[in-house]
């Protein structure tokens, strides 16, 4: 059953429904090509059906690894950047608590590593791994990314000196190709238990293999039934062609459309904090993809009310160049009230007898129609409620639609050749062999 809505009530006076049909054989011709393996990026397609076949083996290997480690450690340790850690976050900090360490200590604690170079991150993570019993998972898919690469010989130094070498290697787990890399050969002298990326998977959309998998079993959630969200959302992305039934279809089009009218931001509302990295893998996910050849719409997000008080007025009133798409949960999973003051001297009496959930549903609302009203075309994708199978189906969704929109847009939306840009500049800066006396670009 399809758990995601697309509403448009908000879109009408900017996105006309004759529009909207107007681009439906665009979008036809754009999922047929995606599909069919005919284009740009095509060795880069297994991720389409990937949740149907996902070795079952492999799912069985994870659970049998998370059931011996994680009662031994209270930390697991995820090194990887981009692709290699972003979906994992997302899918951990959506459904977890806030205060999770506190909360819920039977659970390993998941934190992060090898997605930043600074210096005091490692030192503090350094200090928490001094006191806590911890495993790692490393996860690059080309094995010889420098900030994973930096964060695992400090982790593993550290692993080696507290537990012994021999330990060491049965607290650590590599994520990573098949046959080649640097991560693999050290995986392999190491004995480290490997999992591979499959060839045909690029880093952006990984999160349904080993490298989101792992560690979301390790954080205790569900992998089957994620599984199962984003194989059903397959199911409705491959068999339907229609707007009405095809919601990545639907969200390619109006975004594909909003962009030819000059809306070239786009940014991703969420009224939960806890879907902070869901926007943070979205945002890797269509910048990689789209922004090439000069094109593609800027993906932002926001993080509703708290960004109110301080992006609210450019949205309300700044450059119109921007789009809304808004996440909207229908039920939370959790329910606090208001509770009743006599005195009422902070005025707030009358929201008394109402939900938080519904004060939060009214600001959003409210925003939808204010921003809406000042110029900014408003998107907005329901969801049920956030659990491990509406996040499968969220996932698959956004994944989909950015292959369809890609093609839409006439790039390649599965390579990212300006990504090396920084790297090649970092490494003659740092004097890397091999790149003596090379030009900055
Ligand atoms: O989408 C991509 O492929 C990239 O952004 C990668 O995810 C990122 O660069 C990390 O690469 P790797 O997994 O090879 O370390």
């Amino acid at each position: 059953m399809n758990m995601i809505n697309i509403d448009k009530q908000h879109l009408t006076q900017y996105v006309s429904d004759a529009e909207t049909k107007q681009m439906l054989e665009e979008i036809r011709d754009a999922k047929t090509t995606l599909v069919s393996g005919r284009g740009k990026g095509n060795d880069f397609l297994g991720w389409v059906n990937l949740p149907e076949e996902q070795d079952v083996s492999i799912v069985n290997s994870i659970k049998a690894d998370v059931a011996c480690l994680a009662p031994k450690i209270s930390v697991f340790v995820v090194i990887g950047i981009g692709g290699s850690y972003l979906g994992a976050r997302a899918v951990i900090e959506a459904l977890q608590s806030e205060y999770m360490h506190a909360v819920e200590p039977r659970r390993p604690f998941v934190v992060y590593a090898g997605h930043t170079l600074s210096e005091d991150y490692y030192h503090q993570l350094l200090q928490l791994l001094d006191r806590e019993d911890y495993a790692v998972a490393v996860i690059s898919k080309s094995g010889t990314t420098t900030e994973p690469a930096v964060a695992f010989r400090i982790v593993k130094s550290h692993l080696e000196s507290k537990y012994g070498k021999a330990e060491a290697a049965n607290r650590i787990i590599a994520v990573t190709d098949a046959r080649k890399g640097a991560l693999h050969d050290i995986a392999v002298k190491e004995k480290y238990p490997m999992y591979v990326i499959p060839d045909n998977v690029g880093g952006r959309f990984s999160v349904l293999t080993p490298v989101g998998l792992l560690p979301i079993a390790m954080a205790g959630y569900d992998i089957d039934a994620l599984l199962q969200g984003a194989r059903d959302m397959r199911r409705i992305c491959l068999e339907n062609d229609s707007f009405d039934d095809n919601p990545a279809m639907e969200y390619a089009a109006l975004r594909n459309i909003l962009y030819r009218k000059g809306k070239k931001v786009e940014m991703l509302v969420n009224f939960l904090p806890n879907l902070k990295y869901v926007s943070e893998w979205w945002k890797q996910l269509y910048g990689e993809s789209e922004g090439k050849e000069g094109k593609g719409i800027l993906p932002h997000s926001l993080s509703f009310t708290t960004d109110l008080h301080s992006m609210g007025q450019y949205v309300q009133q700044g450059e119109r160049l921007m789009f809304e798409t808004f996440i909207s949960v229908d039920k939370p999973s959790s329910k606090v009230d208001i509770p009743v003051d006599e005195q009422n001297l902070d005025g707030i009496n009358y929201l008394v007898g109402k939900s938080l959930n519904e004060i939060n549903h009214n600001a959003e609302l409210g925003t939808m129609i204010a921003h809406r009203n000042g110029g900014v075309p408003v998107l907005k994708i329901q969801i049920p409620q956030i659990d491990e199978y509406v996040l499968g189906q969220l996932i698959y969704f956004f994944e989909f639609a950015c292959g369809v929109s890609g093609y839409t847009l006439d790039v390649n939306p599965f390579d990212q050749p300006g990504v090396e840009a920084y790297k090649k500049n970092m490494f003659i800066l740092l004097g890397k062999p091999g790149y003596e006396g090379q030009q900055l670009v």
